[in-house]
């Protein structure tokens, strides 16, 4: 008889992680990394002890109510929990965690990329190389935006947003944040906190949003909050696509209010708004924020140390519900 819990585990995580799950688990492993279909997620959830899902699954509340009896715990492989409905994992008694601290150096390195690329037209240079379209130079070829010294503004100063602070003082850049909670003048570190969100936006040379998808920021980021911004302002977002209103970004981006966008998330993954392709002044990424080996193991580990203690009786460090 198999003792070991069974593990329903929706996407190929990193051999590491997945050794790991070998050894102290019964895991159903998806070896072609193909995204379940809701259906499937049911039908592989039978028997199941527990899931550990990516942001790429939808556990809303119809699937939740629908799971089997025997699911005691949902341990998301993410820190983003936008995907999972918290109030119905709770109604049926589900305990749900996710891997914060592990993903802010690698999100706020991908941050400060986006802002770099942005500001400086990277992809627009690559272009060219790549493309063997580079035939001329000029002192005023390609003008970008310097970023040393400008003004950061930041939605959401938790953990990734307080790293991305630290790495862009090495910038020279003077820091101004947002957050539900101004911090202790420790975690400040000399940030001017604002506590109306539109100030904040009024002094934001480059905005970085790091605020987690909730009913309350989603579409944070619209037309009159665009508007707020300096002229030729630099909007990153490596958060989620929902904070963002498309139609008003792209607008911003075309009319010229905006210098650029650099962005690593959006709505509707991976079929993106194709408008966002067809601008000139925007840096794409596809959503490659926590994409480093050594903090997707980290984050394979973080799940498996929240199901492990879940599945001893003990509580985890990262429970949402
Ligand atoms: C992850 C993320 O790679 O953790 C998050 O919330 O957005 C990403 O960096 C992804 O969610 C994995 O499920």
């Amino acid at each position: 008889m198999n003792e070991k819990p069974v593990v329903l585990v929706t996407r190929k995580l990193p051999d590491a992680v997945e050794e790991r799950l070998r050894r102290s688990f019964d895991p159903r492993l998806n070896a072609d990394d193909r995204v379940y279909t809701q259906g499937e997620l049911l039908e592989l959830a039978q028997g199941a002890d527990a899931i550990v899902p990516t942001h790429t699954e939808r556990l809303d509340a119809e699937l939740i109510r629908r799971l089997p009896d025997s699911i005691r715990a949902i341990c998301s492989f993410s820190v983003g929990f936008d995907h999972i409905d918290l109030q119905a994992a709770k109604a049926r008694g589900i305990i749900v965690t996710n891997t914060p601290d592990v993903l802010s150096d690698a999100t706020a390195e991908i941050a400060l990329l986006l802002m770099l690329g942005a500001a400086r037209r990277a992809h627009e240079g690559e272009q060219l190389i790549r493309t063997a379209t580079w035939l001329e130079w000029s002192p005023t070829y390609r003008l970008g935006i310097q970023v040393t010294g400008k003004r950061l503004g930041i939605i959401g100063m938790g953990r990734v947003g307080q790293v991305l602070a630290r790495r862009a003082r090495g910038f020279d850049m003077e820091i101004h944040y947002y957050n539900r909670q101004r911090l202790s003048p420790e975690l400040e570190a000399g940030a001017r906190y604002h506590e109306d969100l539109d100030e904040l936006l009024a002094v934001s040379q480059f905005l970085s949003i790091h605020c987690p998808a909730t009913a309350d920021t989603h579409h944070l980021l619209n037309a009159e909050r665009i508007a707020r911004l300096p002229d030729g302002a630099v909007v990153v977002n490596t958060a989620r696509g929902a904070v963002v209103d498309d139609d008003a970004l792209i607008a911003a981006l075309s009319s010229g209010k905006l210098f650029a966008a650099g962005l690593d998330v959006y709505n509707g993954e991976p079929n993106i708004d194709p408008r966002y392709r067809e601008l000139e002044n925007t840096f794409l990424l596809p959503h490659i924020g926590s994409a480093t080996r050594e903090t997707r193991d980290a984050m394979g580990f973080r799940a498996l140390d929240n199901l492990d203690a879940i599945m001893a009786g003990r509580e985890p460090a990262d429970r949402l519900v």
